[in-house]
């Protein structure tokens, strides 16, 4: 089966978990953007009704709102029923690591806002403990972002600079993304409250205790895994 069908079913499967009234966060991403897709189907078909979204990048809110998908901000409302997002990884404790698209800190707002976080994935970023295929992505902000990276580089990881075009990768929130790879990830607790006390660091790419419910999709069908 093409990876694509398995991210349109997991997606696609997510979408049920949304009912009338609700308010929506919208993940980012590839596998994200099925479920958002889905959304406005089952707005346009009338199978869903009085729901509000709110997107986590602006490449999201270009899709919902092209899909009529009635659109808010955490400025109108501090609470979200239901979010569904993608991973780069997920642990057999459902932590991940999320940002290789770019979208980390806005991401991370939401999840932390969201009573049921609903992540879709294929089964190929199931990982046994994180940090075994994906570096995480750091935001940090421009100013002295080169003493940033070196303060980042001492919790062990090597580092790149996210670029695009040959250029620094600019966050939605004008920040750049140091992507860190590490031998080995023993604690990540102590790693995100670590990574998150250097000066500069904006926010971390392990989205720890945030997730609820597993979207996976296989070639062998749909799996709902609940924390
Ligand atoms: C965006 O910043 C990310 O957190 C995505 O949710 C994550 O990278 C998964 O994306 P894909 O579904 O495209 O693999």
């Amino acid at each position: 089966m093409e990876i694509e069908e398995l991210k349109r079913a997991a997606g696609h499967r997510a979408a049920d978990f949304v009912m009338p009234g609700m308010v929506v966060g919208l993940g980012s991403g590839t596998t994200a953007r099925y479920a958002t897709l889905r959304i406005g189907q089952r707005l346009h078909e009338g199978t869903l009704r009085d729901i509000v979204g709110i997107p986590t990048s602006r490449q999201t809110c270009r899709l919902a709102r092209e899909e009529g998908i009635p659109l808010t901000t955490l400025e109108e409302e501090v609470h979200i029923d239901v979010t569904i997002d993608g991973a780069d990884e997920v642990d057999p404790h459902l932590d991940l690591i999320k940002g290789l698209g770019g979208f980390l800190l806005r991401e991370k707002i939401v999840a932390s806002v969201t009573e049921k976080e609903i992540i879709v994935v294929d089964d190929s970023k199931l990982v046994p403990t994180l940090g075994s295929k994906a570096p995480v992505p750091v935001e940090i902000v421009r100013f002295g972002w080169r003493c940033t990276r070196t303060a980042v580089e001492r919790t062990g990881a090597e580092t790149e600079l996210r670029l695009r075009e040959e250029r620094p990768y600019m966050t939605d929130e004008g920040n750049y993304i140091i992507d860190c790879h590490y031998d080995e990830i023993s604690s990540p607790k102590e790693l995100a409250s670590t990574l998150n006390n250097i000066p500069g660091v904006v926010e971390n790419g392990l989205f720890l205790g945030l997730a609820h419910v597993m979207v996976v999709a296989s070639p062998s069908g749909i799996e709902i895994i609940e924390r």
